[in-house]
């Protein structure tokens, strides 16, 4: 079984699996977190072309539900449809809270963390009861920040993510993304060291041809090793086939499931377009051990994605409009929308093992206030014509000096 043709083109960091490995977890919130999750990423890998996406579900179910509690009416109404739950909806708090506390569990040698952050802009005025119930619900302190300090914010925020992917991202928020006019950010961290239970001979690693999908080659680092694997094949409803193959990792509560369509022109879209938890876990239903020669790319990859178009393509069109946002239930004074919404990801496959990384951020700012133009000074005006693009005085332009309008009055020539 070679896995050269997927090389490189679409992975997904953390999938809570249904059903299976986690001990007693509610498999409907795991479903519908990663469900979620899964159909974001088919919107980001529609819209960015035919790039690397390394993506995490879990990344941005977590910062919408934090971002569901600050909004009202119909910003809410499309947040939740898209999502398909309320984070208010009874249980569902604490079922995600457990879900949260058992993937922190240790797991012998793999390490796995995440976080949610919320930063608020420090003397905003925020609706009364704001701050208990959000810490009601997710258990997790506000953070006052000052953005009209923008670059002190931005090392405290960027700070707090290289800190909590152990270094693997350092500048989430790059210089000039927060403001004056930022009012909150909230983020998602979230780091996976993994380490294969299975390792890969390093004298097995040779370069390959790896066949891309606009029919070129590149040569790059390939892993091999024979072993006894789950394996399984499946077809699409299009008619294609495709393998599956689990790579577990050491304490074998995780495992990376990599999926290869037979034929090298089938687009991965095929495979996109149907993933869900249920498909995952219906691979993994339907797994058989046997002995493969596994030959897999070693690589790593960084990956960076603007979800602003994935997420509107999702129906969650008001949060970015200025007029439209409604964020009423953390704020009555301020006129605030989601400026920006981003993820970015790193991970790094070799023979031991896998080391990922991703955060996901969305930038909450004011409404810039109109421009004002108070003319309550002297001046100057041009009477034009504008179909002609002449001054009125026939060829001419009548400019008026500034000291001819005192009190606004109009000077006639
Ligand atoms: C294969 O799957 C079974 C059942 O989930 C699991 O116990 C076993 O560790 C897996 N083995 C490998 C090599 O993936
Ligand atoms: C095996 O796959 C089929 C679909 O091909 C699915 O209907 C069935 O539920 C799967 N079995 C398990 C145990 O997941
Ligand atoms: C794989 O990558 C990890 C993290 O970068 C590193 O610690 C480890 O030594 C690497 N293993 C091999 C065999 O290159």
């Amino acid at each position: 079984m070679k896995l050269s043709r997927v090389f490189a083109c679409l992975s997904l960091l953390l999938i809570i699996g249904v059903g299976d490995s986690l001990p007693q977890h509610n498999p409907q919130v795991s479903q519908m977190v990663t469900d979620f999750g899964m159909k974001v990423f088919r919107e980001v890998v529609q819209t960015s072309g035919d790039g690397n996406v390394v993506f995490s579900p879990y990344g941005i179910a977590s910062v919408l539900a934090m971002l569901q509690l600050t909004t009202g009416g119909n910003t809410r109404e499309q947040i939740q449809a898209a999502m398909e739950y309320s984070i208010e909806e009874k249980g569902l708090a604490p079922a995600l809270r457990k879900l949260y506390k058992e993937l922190m569990a240790p797991w012998n040698k793999d390490e796995f963390s995440t976080a949610n952050a919320i930063f608020i802009q420090r003397d905003m005025e925020l609706v009364q009861g704001f701050m208990p119930y959000f810490f009601k619900v997710f258990r997790s302190m506000i953070k006052q920040v000052d953005f009209t300090e923008g670059e002190r914010a931005r090392f405290i925020m960027n700070d707090w993510v290289q800190r909590h992917t152990k270094g693997m991202i350092s500048n989430l928020l790059e210089e000039g993304t927060v403001d004056q006019l930022t009012k909150m950010v909230l983020v998602n961290a979230l780091y996976f060291k993994g380490q294969w239970k299975l390792p890969f001979p390093t004298k097995g690693t040779h370069h390959r041809l790896f066949h891309k999908s606009d029919g070129s080659t590149v040569s790059v680092p390939m892993m091999a090793q024979t072993n006894k694997f789950n394996c399984t094949e499946f077809l699409t409803p299009s008619g294609h086939y495709y393998d599956i193959v689990e790579l577990p990792y050491h304490g074998d509560t995780l495992s990376m499931f990599i999926a290869a369509p037979y034929e090298k022109e089938m687009p991965l879209s095929a495979l996109t377009n149907i993933l869900d938890a249920q498909l995952i876990s219906q691979w993994k239903g339907n797994m058989t051990k046997a002995p493969r020669l596994l030959i897999l790319p070693k690589f790593s990859l960084e990956s960076e994605a603007d979800l602003k178009r994935p997420l509107e393509n999702l129906g969650m069109k008001d949060m970015f409009r200025p007029g439209q946002a409604d964020f009423s239930r953390l704020s009555d004074k301020e006129m605030l929308y989601v400026s920006q919404a981003l993820q970015k990801v790193k991970i790094e496959v070799n023979e031991s093992g896998t080391v990922a990384s991703s955060t996901t951020a969305i930038v909450v700012s004011a409404r810039m206030a109109p421009q004002e133009i108070i003319v309550d000074r002297p001046f100057l005006f041009v009477v034009r014509h504008n179909p002609t693009g002449e001054g009125l005085e026939n060829t001419r332009w009548l400019p008026i000096p500034l000291s001819c309008a005192p009190l606004g009055k109009s000077c006639l020539y």
